[in-house]
């Protein structure tokens, strides 16, 4: 397997082939880690980490220097011609002329694509704002299939702040990819984003189960649970015991717990967050002392802040320093890859996820609409990113965007099919009215309002809200 030249943006550019491979390439260098100084001899890695870090910061630039490359670095956004009003394009244009690959950290989301689309050498995502952190799920992976042998059939528990975790928003994705069933324990308005839950059902043909609150031990709600419980299709699971309860499988034990903070940073854009840090579910001794979690791993991204409590760090299931110290190993096998310095074996690849993803349509037309994600990189940096979407779905119409990945929903729609020259058959309609339904794919044109249609010279169709 060759991988040079390629980016990491999100775990969609690689197959579940290509995980294995560079999890196979990881032990190697694992048994090994100062035997790798010619790797990577001669070549810069761009370090570039526009929002606090430590672990991916300093464990991507330790593995660059195991692998004898050299790394230039740029840790402060105000200390860079971004600050002055540069673009994100530009910056990538220029970084990539004096760097082999960079590795970006951005708080907005969809900078890391951006940075992909213009630097012309490979870029890893480090993190883009709430959006996702493809590093972390590799290494995350890599610990449970290191601790477990496998990922395949195991039950893991995403726990607190399934909204704005980006670490979670990636391993989602990657657990159902690899036939994990997962179980949501959001912290109280924290659930996980529906394009998150959309791309598990659609793309990954996970199965959503809802229940209400349950009390695993009656004694007052040590571990309530308000679960979406998602399978994989093959092997479907769900359909293997259709009258599966979350709480039956709770009691058979949970494999591995995985903790996230509150996201702090990310709920000061978002104006609020006090009364939910109060609520915040704590993971601790005696939560662990439940039946459910006797043989969990509990798994933490770190930092930590109050989540979870230090009394368990000396507990054998306890994974959350190995998982760190495992980012070393899995991001030289990364660099080493994408640089094409190293290749390894893998089985025949299948269709790659990305593809799976290409096969929606993209409306492209530039106009009608733009994301309404305020971290969006598109609305940030529109002076030059063209805003584009794939069709996610038809009815409701359901747009995605290409850089976030957040849903729209456009209310009105227009045909490009109108004669030239009789205004009078420039018309727009309701989305999901009959004469909306009716408009070609190919033809369609959508709006966010009204008077965005009429300014493009439409004309309310007969029927306009029918
Ligand atoms: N897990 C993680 O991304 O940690 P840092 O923010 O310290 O890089």
């Amino acid at each position: 397997m060759s991988l040079e030249g390629r980016s990491l943006v999100t775990m969609d550019d690689l197959s579940n082939e290509e995980i294995e491979g560079v999890f196979s390439l990881a032990d190697e260098m694992s048994e090994s880690m100062t035997g790798q100084s010619g790797v990577c001899q001669g070549k810069i890695m761009a370090s570039l980490f526009f929002e606090p870090s430590t672990r991916t910061r300093l464990s991507f630039e330790a593995a660059m220097l195991r692998l004898g490359g050299r790394v230039i670095t740029a840790v402060d956004i105000s200390a860079t011609s971004l600050a002055k009003g540069e673009s994100i394009a530009d910056m990538a244009r220029v970084v990539g002329s004096y760097a082999d690959i960079i590795v970006i950290r951005h708080p907005w989301e969809g900078a890391a694509k951006v940075v992909a689309d213009y630097a012309g050498v490979p870029v890893i995502n480090a993190g883009d704002g709430g959006h996702e952190h493809p590093t972390q799920t590799l290494l995350d992976l890599y610990t449970i299939r290191k601790e477990r042998g496998t990922i395949k059939g195991l039950k893991i528990a995403l726990w607190g702040d399934l909204k704005y975790g980006r670490t979670l928003h990636s391993l989602a994705c990657a657990l159902a990819r690899f036939g994990a069933s997962i179980l949501f324990r959001p912290a109280p308005g924290l659930e996980m984003p529906e394009h998150v839950v959309r791309k598990l059902t659609m793309d990954y043909g996970g199965e959503l189960r809802k229940c209400e609150a349950v009390d695993q031990t009656g004694k007052g709600g040590v571990f309530s649970l308000d679960a979406i419980y998602v399978t994989p299709s093959t092997p479907h699971q769900l359909a293997m015991m259709p009258d599966i309860s979350i709480q039956v499988e709770l009691e058979k034990g949970v494999d591995a717990i995985y903790v996230t903070r509150f996201q702090k940073e990310r709920h000061a854009q978002a104006n609020g967050g006090d009364d939910i840090k109060k609520a915040y579910p704590v993971v601790d001794k005696k939560l662990l002392k439940e039946k459910t979690f006797k043989q969990t791993l509990v798994m933490h991204p770190l930092p930590r802040i109050d989540e979870l409590a230090h009394e368990l760090d000396a507990d054998p299931r306890s994974m959350y320093f190995k998982q760190a110290a495992r980012g070393v190993p899995v991001r030289m096998a990364l660099i080493s890859l994408l640089l094409g310095a190293r290749k390894v074996d893998i089985p025949e690849v299948k269709e790659p996820i990305s593809r799976r993803k290409a096969g929606y349509p993209v409306y492209d037309r530039g106009f009608g609409i733009r994301c309404q994600n305020r971290s969006c990189v598109s609305v940030n940096e529109e002076k030059y990113i063209k805003a584009e979407f794939r069709i996610a779905s038809r009815q409701p119409l359901t747009l995605m965007c290409v850089y976030c990945e957040h849903e729209i929903f456009p209310k009105y729609v227009a045909s490009s099919e109108w004669h030239e020259g009789t205004l009078e058959s420039k018309r727009y309609h309701s989305a999901d009215s009959h004469w909306g339904r009716k408009i070609r794919l190919e033809n369609l044109i959508v709006f966010d309002s009204e008077s965005e249609a009429r300014s493009r010279g439409f004309k309310p169709g007969k029927n306009i809200h029918g």
